[in-house]
């Protein structure tokens, strides 16, 4: 009897451990306690693409009520006027602070060394402290059923639009007569998504080059490191976000996608730039911005710097025991989709 009921205790005392870690993991990695700033931005200029609207748009409002100096990057002129009036509004000291816009097509080669001139010209011929590579387009469509170009497109915008800006960001940065070692880091931002930790049937023409711009990145986090000057790399992986862009994907989507997604959270946002930019605040390198993102990092942590090794560590075994029941549910959804509605090739929405 009395083994019987150690045991039991024994059971519990490890059930309250892993409760009590979980708890305190989770209160970590929120941010409930303080933290020094890591990257603040006052009097700081930062270059943000994407910005006339979505995620990119409400990175620049925050950015500009912290007290930066912002350069806001898309194609059309017309949503930069708006979203520069915006921004402007926003300014904690408005004396001080300036805003600019400029107009590029980040799927272009070449456009971030022409590009990164014009906003060091404007900038009284000081390179831009942060750079964050926001733009980016999602169609979510079946792989095998569209054309490959649709892949191609993707990649063009969301891993060498980020690419292409990110070479010419660190040359500058970097180069043998920049900035001096002793002066403030600065940061490169990219903007990846959940789907480079659990890529999801419907988002293959997509995928790729999120996961891609992950793989770069913790690249170059290492290769920072042979520079004297400091620079700070980071990637921030949204979930669902309700922007202009979720919207348009939303018409495309497959409804197996739906089905899977079903019930995920959908940030906004000025909810998801916020959560974004408290953790560059506290220094991550990796930034998810709901539990379901922590979780999905947590599963998939590979080789990336930890933002923090006791959190990381214990989250990292605990998570994976979680895809015992979600991966089967989700290949079940697909096999009974598949037994439901036949060979894709006849789906009303075929994408
Ligand atoms: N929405 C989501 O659910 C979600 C989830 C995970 C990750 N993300 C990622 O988060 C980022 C922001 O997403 P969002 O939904 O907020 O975006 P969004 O509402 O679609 O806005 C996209 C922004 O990128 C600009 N843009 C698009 N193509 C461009 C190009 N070729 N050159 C220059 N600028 C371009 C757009 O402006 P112009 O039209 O003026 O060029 C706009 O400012 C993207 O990288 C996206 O992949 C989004």
């Amino acid at each position: 009897m009395d083994v019987i009921s150690d045991s039991l205790w024994g059971k519990l005392a490890i059930a309250g451990l892993v409760l009590l870690l979980s708890v305190s993991a989770f209160a970590l990695t929120m941010g409930v306690f303080p933290s020094k700033n890591h990257m603040p931005v006052e009097g700081k200029t930062v270059l943000i693409t994407g910005a006339s609207e979505g995620l990119g748009r409400s990175v620049a409002r925050q950015m500009a009520a912290k007290g930066a100096n912002v350069i806001l990057v898309s194609r059309s002129a017309a949503k930069l006027e708006s979203a520069l009036a915006e921004v402007r509004a926003a300014a904690r000291d408005p004396q001080a602070q300036r805003f600019h816009y400029l107009t590029a097509d980040v799927s272009r080669p070449d456009y971030a060394v022409p590009l990164l001139a014009e906003a060091v010209a404007w900038n009284g011929g000081r390179a831009p402290d942060v750079v964050w590579c926001v733009a980016g387009v999602s169609t979510p469509a079946l792989w095998i059923e569209t054309p490959l170009a649709a892949t191609r497109s993707q990649m063009d915008v969301n891993f060498w639009g980020s690419a292409e800006l990110a070479h010419a960001a660190l040359r500058l940065w970097c180069g043998p007569g920049a900035a001096a070692a002793d002066e403030p880091p600065r940061h490169l931002v990219f903007t990846s998504s959940v789907v480079a930790f659990f890529p999801v049937v419907g988002y293959g023409p997509y995928t790729p080059a999120k996961g891609a711009l992950r793989a770069l990145a913790d690249t170059l986090v290492q290769e920072v490191e042979l520079y004297p000057q400091k620079v700070r790399v980071h990637v921030v992986y949204p979930g669902s976000i309700s922007s202009p862009g979720f919207e348009i994907e939303n018409r495309t989507k497959p409804e197996i996608t739906k089905i899977i997604e079903d019930g995920d959270p959908v940030q906004t946002p000025d909810d998801v730039a916020a959560l974004a930019i408290a953790g560059l605040e506290r220094g991550y390198y990796s930034v998810t911005v709901a539990f379901l993102g922590h979780a999905m990092r947590w599963s998939a942590l590979g080789g990336a710097p930890r933002n923090s090794w006791l959190v990381d560590t214990i989250m990292s075994c605990l998570v994976p025991l979680a895809w015992i029941f979600i991966l089967p549910d989700i290949f079940a959804k697909i096999r009974n989709y598949a037994k439901k509605h036949g060979h894709p090739a006849t789906y009303q929405n075929k994408n």
